[in-house]
């Protein structure tokens, strides 16, 4: 159960500024930050939502991929 939880989607987050948070909210009743990671200028990040983590909050400019497509947090 808990492999299959590990396979979740991957999602890459690429960094357009300094100081770009990439903030993992937890799964379950609770939803709270967990996580937060500081990426710079061209920095790129590539995680998985898993057994803990459930959900993802963008803070600054950065352009997001998943399986959904392409999202630019300045449009
Ligand atoms: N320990 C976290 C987890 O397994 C690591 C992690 C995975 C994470 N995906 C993330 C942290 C996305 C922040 C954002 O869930």
């Amino acid at each position: 159960m808990e492999s299959n939880q590990n396979q979740g989607d991957y999602f890459v987050i690429k960094a357009k500024d300094n100081g770009v948070q990439v903030i993992g909210l937890t799964r379950g009743h609770d939803t709270k930050f967990h996580h937060t990671e500081k990426l710079d200028k061209g920095e790129v990040m590539i995680a998985q939502f898993t057994e803990h983590t459930s959900a993802i909050k963008i803070r600054g400019k950065a352009v997001i991929m998943t399986r959904f497509g392409v999202v630019d947090t300045q449009e």
